[in-house]
């Protein structure tokens, strides 16, 4: 089929590349001309691990190709609108003004019995909004929210758990359907769940999805804050919790919490749309979610504080982690940053080490230091404070880590290493929502 793709960040040059690789002639757009070049030459403008394969694939094949001219959009069959929907810059709405003016730039080009198919996360009646303004070209609008996660994109793409069709009622609908099963004809024939449902139950499946992973956090760090006071250990009973099918065991991971592109934005435009319908318990919840979210990092940064001894001003504290979690280099409402910022903010000479998400960090934050080496990073360190758990830094030598810092104190903010085996090698390991009731009590860093 002959498919365009709008909109090239994390979800559409993902989408646009396993489009080709599921056999589609496909087109993505986007106004950044810069991104468009790399992508046309095959190098994928963001860290996404199997995106550089998938892209080399496309091209070799002619199947994918990029540009910055609307005009590549006539002859599609299916459009996909794949661009951002950030946080307004003043209110927690999402700002929709990119997905407007992707319809608009895309009208022209419209033709009878055309697909229209929305990815984007928006609030609900965003979809018939815009179904209304394309009624007039004969093409039809589908909603089909995107449940993929950065780093690994490729994988929740060519195997989705599900596929969500939001679709109006009536033959046009119909043809949109079938329009979509034989774009995903390869995905379904391996089993993957499909659902049909209208416009705003599809917008707001994804939604609530983010909505409750947001959720299973906040609790689990609302708990962890709890076991701390109790001397529990959030990590051995967040595996118990793990083994009941009916909790589950994923996103129970107490830490710094949530960051992201995505559920910090997708949790406030919820709330936000709980206050306009006047759903007041709902508003409540996700606020609460919220605010714990915050909680988590301002309480990792203050006990990283206790740990120098209620004066972080002048120590070398070196935080592993920049990215808002391992495998990207997306370091939008990263944690990591944030604490980092923090403790700078209090005086502390900070070094933030990443393995890829550093040179993006730097632009932004100059005024931090940058080292991607973790070892290197280490040197002369006071504090090491773990804040996104790449492999690079779960998989450290406590050892030789121990050998090049100024002294071996650990604030583990994602409950990612192995206490017993950095305590074995000297360390003085303190983890989140572990313990951390006595460590309090004690500055160790005197
Ligand atoms: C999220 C959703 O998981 C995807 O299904 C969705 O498609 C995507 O948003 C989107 O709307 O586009 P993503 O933003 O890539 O995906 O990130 P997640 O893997 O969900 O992680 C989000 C944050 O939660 C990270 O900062 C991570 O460190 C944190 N997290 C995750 C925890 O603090 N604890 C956990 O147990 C799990």
């Amino acid at each position: 089929m002959r498919i365009s793709v709008i909109g090239c960040g994390y979800l559409g040059a993902v989408h646009a590349a396993t489009l080709a690789d599921l056999g589609h002639d496909v087109v993505g757009l986007d106004t950044d001309a810069g991104r468009i070049e790399q992508l046309a030459a095959a190098q994928a403008p963001f860290h996404e691990p199997g995106l550089p394969v998938l892209l080399e694939a496309g091209r070799r094949s002619g199947r994918l190709r990029f540009a910055t001219d609307p005009a590549a959009l006539a002859g599609a069959d299916v459009h996909f609108l794949c661009v951002g929907t950030p946080q307004a810059k003043t209110t927690f709405e999402a700002d929709l003004s990119h997905v407007v003016a992707a319809v608009e730039a895309l009208r022209p080009h419209l033709r009878p019995g055309a697909v229209v198919v929305g990815k984007s996360t928006v609030p609900v009646g965003t979809a018939a909004r815009l179904a209304s303004l394309i009624a007039d070209t004969g093409a039809v609008l589908a909603w089909n929210p995107e449940f993929l996660r950065q780093g690994s994109a490729v994988r929740d793409s060519l195997a989705p758990d599900r596929l969500v069709y939001g679709i109006p009622e009536g033959p046009y609908g119909e043809a949109a359907r079938a329009m979509l099963d034989a774009v995903y004809a390869p995905l379904l024939e391996q089993g993957t769940p499909r659902l049909v449902t209208d416009y705003a139950t599809a917008e707001l499946i994804k939604t609530a999805a983010n909505a409750f992973l947001a959720l299973k956090i906040s609790y689990i760090n609302a708990v962890g804050e709890f076991c701390e006071s109790a001397g529990a250990d959030v990590v051995a009973l967040s595996r118990a919790l793990g083994h009941d099918a009916r909790i589950g065991g994923t996103y129970l991971q107490a830490g710094a919490g949530f960051g992201g592109g995505c559920l910090p934005k997708d949790l406030r435009s919820f709330r936000a749309q709980a206050h306009q319908r006047g759903v007041e318990p709902l508003e409540e919840l996700l606020s609460l979610a919220d605010g714990i979210n915050a909680d988590a990092r301002y309480r990792l940064a203050e006990t990283a504080v206790r740990l120098c001894g209620g004066d972080i001003a002048g120590r070398r504290v070196t935080v592993l982690g920049a990215a808002f979690k391992p495998n990207t280099d997306d370091i939008r409402d990263s944690p990591a940053l944030d604490i980092a910022l923090q403790l700078a903010a209090q005086g502390a000479t900070v070094t933030v080490s990443d393995p890829q998400a550093g040179p993006n960090a730097w632009l932004q934050y100059p005024h931090l230091d940058f080292e991607p080496d973790p070892l290197a990073a280490l040197g002369g360190a006071e504090l090491t404070v773990l804040l996104t758990e790449w492999a690079q830094f779960t998989t450290l030598d406590p050892a030789a880590a121990a050998a090049v810092v100024a002294n071996p104190l650990m604030l583990d903010g994602r409950n990612a290493l192995d206490p017993a085996a950095w305590r074995a090698a000297g360390w003085q390991f303190h983890a989140v929502g572990v313990g951390l009731a006595e460590a309090g009590a004690a500055p160790v860093l005197l």
